[in-house]
């Protein structure tokens, strides 16, 4: 079992548009045994991956040794399964830095490693005890960064705590008329690129991941094509 977290400093980024993509992609395309775990109290990819009820009881994986299996859910994707978030985990760095397990999220990770080949995780914005945690659990730390100075710099802040091996930056909502964007990718032409695309948008209407409804387009091709990479890279 592998876990790729999907993770950045700033918000607004494409996060859960990665997350929520690439997880469709390892169910998929790539048959993989795949669950997306939603960290983020906004519950965003539970928003696209379920009816969404919230349930209030995210928190109690953490708090109370309830088994992450118990909160699993089946999304309408075959293999693909869901453990979602809700406004309790807005509680969630207060608790990690109260319970004082470094490695909490990881133990729990640990526990279902049988039932799964891939974890994705979607996690909130900020350098949190949450993304202590995250990044200590995490085999691949996913970066989407929209091509601009500042991204490129709160980029760089994340890299100085993940090695090469784990950090994978991926230029995000890119539009190569714009020249700002055109010269950040020339500065790194081997990041993978995410097209600006408003099919993407329609993601929130539909309540699906891209490739389900548009696996054509050229948003969808684009995370088909990333998700191999991230294939690639955990053989390695
Ligand atoms: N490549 C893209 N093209 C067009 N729109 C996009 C793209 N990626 C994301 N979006 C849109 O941008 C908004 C923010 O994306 P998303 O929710 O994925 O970001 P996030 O980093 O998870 O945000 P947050 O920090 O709030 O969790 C959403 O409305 C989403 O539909
Ligand atoms: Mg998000």
């Amino acid at each position: 079992m592998s876990t790729i977290a999907i993770y950045s400093l700033k918000g607004g980024v494409g996060k859960t548009t990665l997350a929520v993509n690439l997880a469709w992609a390892a169910a998929t395309l790539s048959a993989r045994r795949t669950l997306l775990w939603d960290l983020d109290p906004q519950a965003a990819s539970t928003f696209l991956l379920s009816d969404g009820h919230a349930r209030e009881q995210a928190q109690s994986i953490f708090s109370k040794d309830v088994e992450p299996g118990k909160l699993v859910r089946a999304t309408a994707f075959d293999r693909l399964d869901l453990i979602g978030a809700d406004m309790s985990l807005r509680g969630l760095d207060l608790l990690f830095h109260e319970l004082d397990k470094k490695k909490r999220l990881q133990k729990l990770i640990e526990t279902i490693h049988k039932k799964y080949d891939r974890v994705l995780l979607d996690c909130p914005p900020g350098r949190t005890e949450t993304s202590d945690q995250v990044m200590r659990a995490a085999d691949l730390v996913g970066v989407p960064v929209i091509p601009s100075p500042l991204s490129e710099r709160a980029f760089a802040e994340v890299a100085k705590h993940l090695g090469k091996k784990q950090l994978m930056p991926v230029h995000s909502m890119v539009d190569r008329r714009r020249k700002l964007h055109a010269e950040a990718l020339a500065r790194h032409p081997d990041w993978p690129v995410i097209p600006m695309a408003s099919v993407l948008e329609t993601m929130a209407a539909r309540r699906a991941p891209v490739g389900s409804f548009a696996g054509k387009s050229a948003g969808g091709q684009a995370f088909a094509r990333l998700w191999q990479v991230i294939e690639k890279r955990l053989a390695q």
